[in-house]
């Protein structure tokens, strides 16, 4: 069979602790051997549009994710090949002009909210996660960081969170859960899962012979 990367798909919802479980496990390996591609730089191309019809997107739909560009990059990538990773904008809700040179590595994770509801994307990968986090905490750490980092004000952040979040996550990302083949309660905080993910991802690699 031929080399490729081994790709671990992290989903979850909105603030269950997608992040700090890839930087969990980025952390153990480092840059030489992983890479962490962000379903959320992939959100479709909005800069055409103006700022107020942006602010009426769906951002928790599977529809407002390109995913077909975040699956040719996973392909490049599975064949060694860099690619440009487009940046996102959560203040101004478009991509920005500049793109980010993703060189291959031997383990590429892919996580969003969505990333277990594209079939296509499912199949790309080795290992499925999904971050499983009580709903208060969720509303509790989006709060914290839509206001710090992406420019929200707190009644703005409860009002998606009530009209668009919520349902959504109910419709979509919840349902995903069955096609995970580890759920892992409250993210990066949970040290055994990381730790056996870890021994997960080390045992592939050394079947690689790539540490
Ligand atoms: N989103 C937004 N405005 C945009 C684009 C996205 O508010 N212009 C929100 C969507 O509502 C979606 C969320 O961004 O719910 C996705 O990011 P999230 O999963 O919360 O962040 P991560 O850091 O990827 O994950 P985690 O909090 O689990 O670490």
């Amino acid at each position: 069979m031929a080399k490729k990367p081994v790709v671990i798909g992290v989903a979850g919802g909105s603030g269950s602790g997608k992040t700090s479980v890839a930087r969990a496990i980025y952390d153990h390996f480092g840059d030489r051997s992983i890479l962490v591609l962000e379903q959320d730089f992939y959100y479709k191309d909005q800069s055409h549009l103006p700022f107020a019809e942006r602010l009426k997107t769906n951002y928790d739909h599977p529809l407002a994710f390109d995913n077909d560009l975040l699956i040719e990059h996973v392909h490049k990538l599975l064949r060694y090949e860099p690619v440009d990773k487009p940046v996102y904008d959560y203040t101004l809700h478009t991509r920005s002009s500049q793109v980010i040179r993703v060189e291959p590595k031997e383990v590429i994770i892919l996580e969003g909210i969505l990333v277990l509801e594209d079939e296509r994307l499912r199949n790309l990968m080795d290992i499925k996660v999904y971050v499983d986090t009580d709903p208060d905490i969720r509303i509790i750490r989006r709060l914290i960081r839509d206001i710090k980092e992406r420019g929200r004000t707190f009644d703005s952040v409860i009002d998606q969170y009530l009209s668009v979040v919520r349902p959504m996550h109910n419709q979509f990302v919840e349902p995903t859960k069955r096609y995970a083949d580890v759920i892992i309660p409250e993210g990066g905080q949970n040290v055994v899962a990381i730790d056996l993910m870890v021994a997960k991802i080390r045992t592939v690699l050394e079947q690689k012979s790539v540490l």
